[in-house]
């Protein structure tokens, strides 16, 4: 609780590229009548428009439903962004799903979008609609060293396992997760994955593989700048959104209220692939 209060009162000092905040200091020619205090408002209600008529129903409670091994996809699906049902999903719903309900850009979104469907195979175009659990397609879209899912000789790649998301939280020793950290669970999982039977990781799925673990600190990473290790996910939140596949809004969580961009996710990418590297990963 101190932490999130802790966040709340740091965010418009610790974002510095908020127009928002850098309004608050600097004059606006549009508006010369605005004052410093009407713009800083640091009591503005947080806005949750848009989780509103969105409600949180598991997949356990949807006849015939289909998820996925994405954790996003399938949080997605239980709040109604996506079809409750998991299926007949397109391009275009994946596209809006991002934009509107995680505040990614529009490029970012389809850049996502296409790089995972395109691994679907052909033929994929606009018309194509797919179910939540095609891309449990192993080797394709799905791979070993997952972070919250077991290994394909395991068992299910596609329901969370609760113990691999304690040792993910464990990864830290504060009360978030950051690209160091998130680089020791990477380089923890495939030294796991083999050491169980599993086939050595291929360099592209490493690659992969530390592109969607970098969607955690994204999506619930704080803070940063040039120090992209000082953006910070709290745990809380990102354990009950892997457990339960739900937004997790009593633990604090809101939407970003600034679009995050291909250039933001790529440096977050570049911090997880030092930290594994830093251990010893290819
Ligand atoms: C079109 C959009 C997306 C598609 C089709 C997609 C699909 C997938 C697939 C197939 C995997 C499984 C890889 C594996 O571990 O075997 C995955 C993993 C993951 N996805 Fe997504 N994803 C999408 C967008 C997102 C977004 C927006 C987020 C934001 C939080 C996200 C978060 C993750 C995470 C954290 C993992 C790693 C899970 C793990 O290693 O256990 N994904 N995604």
């Amino acid at each position: 609780m101190g932490l999130l209060l802790l966040q709340t009162l740091m965010l418009p000092l610790i974002i510095p590229s908020s127009s928002v905040v850098l309004g608050a200091w600097l004059p606006s020619p549009e508006s010369p009548n605005h004052t410093p205090d009407a713009l800083f408002d640091l009591d503005a209600p947080p806005n949750f428009d848009w989780i509103s008529h969105h409600d949180w129903i598991p997949a356990a409670l949807v006849v015939n439903s289909s998820r996925s091994p994405c954790p996003m996809l399938n949080t997605l699906a239980n709040h109604g962004f996506l079809p409750r049902s998991g299926r007949n999903i397109t391009k275009d719903m994946l596209n809006t799903a991002q934009v509107t309900v995680l505040n990614m850009s529009p490029d970012l979104a389809s850049k996502t979008t296409n790089a995972m469907v395109a691994k679907l195979g052909s033929p994929v175009n606009e018309s194509t609609a797919f179910n939540l659990d095609e891309f449990a397609a192993h080797d394709a879209t799905e791979h070993d060293a997952s972070l919250t899912r077991l290994d394909e000789i395991q068992g299910s790649v596609i329901d969370v396992d609760p113990g691999l998301v304690h040792l993910l939280l464990a990864d830290s020793q504060e009360p978030w997760l950051n690209t160091k950290s998130i680089g020791r669970s990477r380089f923890r999982r495939e030294n796991e994955s083999t050491a169980i039977g599993s086939p050595v990781l291929s360099s592209a799925f490493t690659s992969f593989a530390q592109l969607e673990a970098s969607f955690i600190v994204l999506i619930f990473g704080l803070g940063g700048g040039d120090a992209i290790d000082e953006r910070w996910a709290p745990k809380e939140q990102v354990k009950e959104w892997l457990n339960e596949e739900r937004f997790p809004i009593d633990m604090g969580y809101n939407r970003s209220e600034i679009a995050l961009t291909i250039d933001l996710q790529q440096s977050i990418i570049n911090g997880i692939k030092q930290s594994y590297q830093e251990l010893g990963g290819k």
